[in-house]
């Protein structure tokens, strides 16, 4: 904020701002590594060769989105820490006292953010642009379909159990009362010995069916 401020306010002084990338630099960011917490013990040293993939991960998202002029060149690096954070800054192909746009930068470096984060074997946490959150609007739209996808599933399993439910409910009535009805029957070859009412070949007993019948009812109108 600082930095813009100046930015603004020194031209018109007719002073030049003399640093380019440093901290609060206008379309300067911080990136911050965290090597070990992502890779343990197969964390790499930070050295002058991932320092050059780095910028070269720039150049390519900057080339990407911003101009497609933009050279190795243009991205400088500057107040490096031992455990990896730094200041860089994009400076603009036609002009290399004059650092792109912030936005555009910001933008850029959203849009790369897996291709920049793989690059490093690193994540959205392990690899910060402290000014430039991870993008959420993609993650968070595929994350709600899918957590509509899960709500179908759970709701069609809970349907396909509760009628499995009503048919074993059925099915166990069912065989209750054939059970019964074979035992009716040899009452009945008892009773047609003894020349008692029967009725389609089967004995029907009013008392004990209509019992039955109603007990089914009951036990299956809860579903
Ligand atoms: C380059 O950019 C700087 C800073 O914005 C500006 O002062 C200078 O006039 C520019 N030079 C040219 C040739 O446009």
């Amino acid at each position: 904020m600082l930095g813009k401020t100046l930015f603004l306010i020194l031209p018109l002084f007719g002073i030049a701002l003399s640093k380019l990338c440093g901290p609060d630099a206008p379309g300067a960011f911080k990136v911050r590594f965290n090597i070990r917490k992502a890779l343990g013990d197969k964390a790499y040293a930070w050295n002058a060769d991932e320092e050059f993939l780095f910028k070269a991960v720039m150049v390519f998202a900057m080339r990407a989105h911003v101009d497609d002029t933009i050279q190795i060149s243009n991205v400088l690096i500057c107040n490096v820490t031992p455990r990896v954070s730094f200041w860089f800054v994009v400076t603009s192909p036609s002009n290399s006292s004059e650092p792109i746009q912030s936005t555009e930068v910001k933008n850029a470096i959203r849009l790369e953010r897996n291709r920049i984060n793989s690059a490093f074997l690193l994540n959205d946490n392990t690899l910060e642009f402290l000014a430039i959150p991870p993008t959420l609007a993609p993650e968070s739209e595929p994350s709600s379909k899918s957590w509509i996808i899960v709500f179908g599933v759970v709701v069609g399993l809970l349907g396909v159990v509760s009628i499995l439910l009503v048919i074993s409910g059925i099915m166990s009535k069912k065989r209750k009362r054939d059970q019964a009805e074979i035992e009716d029957h040899g009452e009945c070859e008892d009773r047609i010995q003894s020349e008692e009412t029967i009725e389609n070949g089967i004995c029907f007993d009013n008392e004990t069916f209509s019992e039955e019948d109603n007990e089914a009812l009951e036990n299956i109108t809860p579903f």
